[in-house]
């Protein structure tokens, strides 16, 4: 499958007959949202796990160098969480946009997640971008020093991919959330800085 999935999603999965959509963001969605939505809320899914498994050509990186960035895989009795976003179909040509290196659109159950302020329990259907290793842009996986090295050297037009790395970690942190895949190499990251 070709890195660039626009209009793969475009064609894979209309949104246009629905008046509103949850997306959920597990990497940069969380931390970055640089597109207008109705509500927001955080939200977990299951059977998935972070990995820093895809690279990146157009964001962290470069054609020639890419970084690393998050992708799900199956693991069975893992948690995701998240944030969920409510937006209005036309929202997808931007985020096909910016997730076009290798992402597919998923629909998949979304869970909110039980917190003060969050009166919603249950679930609802959301869309979720993923990267698998059919895409030609999956790197797949290496060790958390290989990757933190990897993270540390690299970076592309969105600026450095420790960025990506720090500020997905800190929005973990703030939503009292521990993905020990994503701290133990932001462990390995800070200890390779000077
Ligand atoms: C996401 O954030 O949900 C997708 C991966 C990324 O853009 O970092």
């Amino acid at each position: 499958m070709s890195h660039n999935t626009i209009s793969l999603n475009k064609q894979r999965q209309p949104l246009d007959h629905l008046d509103s959509v949850w997306l959920f963001g597990y990497g940069s969605l969380i931390y970055k949202t640089d597109f207008d939505y109705l509500d927001c809320k955080p939200a977990c899914i299951y059977g998935w796990a972070r990995r820093f498994w895809q690279g990146s050509h157009d964001h962290r990186g470069t054609p020639e160098a890419p970084g690393r960035v998050l992708t799900l895989v199956a693991a069975a009795g893992a948690r995701c969480v998240g944030m969920a976003y409510q937006v209005t179909p036309d929202t997808f040509e931007h985020l096909d946009h910016r997730e076009k290196n290798g992402y597919l659109r998923l629909f998949t159950p979304l869970h909110w997640l039980h917190e003060p302020g969050n009166s919603e329990h249950g679930k609802t259907e959301g869309v979720v971008y993923l990267a698998s290793p059919d895409n030609e842009a999956y790197l797949g996986p290496a060790s958390d020093i290989e990757i933190a090295a990897h993270i540390a050297r690299s970076r592309g037009p969105s600026g450095p991919n420790s960025e990506y790395l720090l500020k997905l970690a800190q929005a973990l942190r703030d939503m009292n959330e521990h993905d020990e895949h994503v701290f133990a190499i932001e462990r390995q990251l800070l200890a390779l800085s000077p």
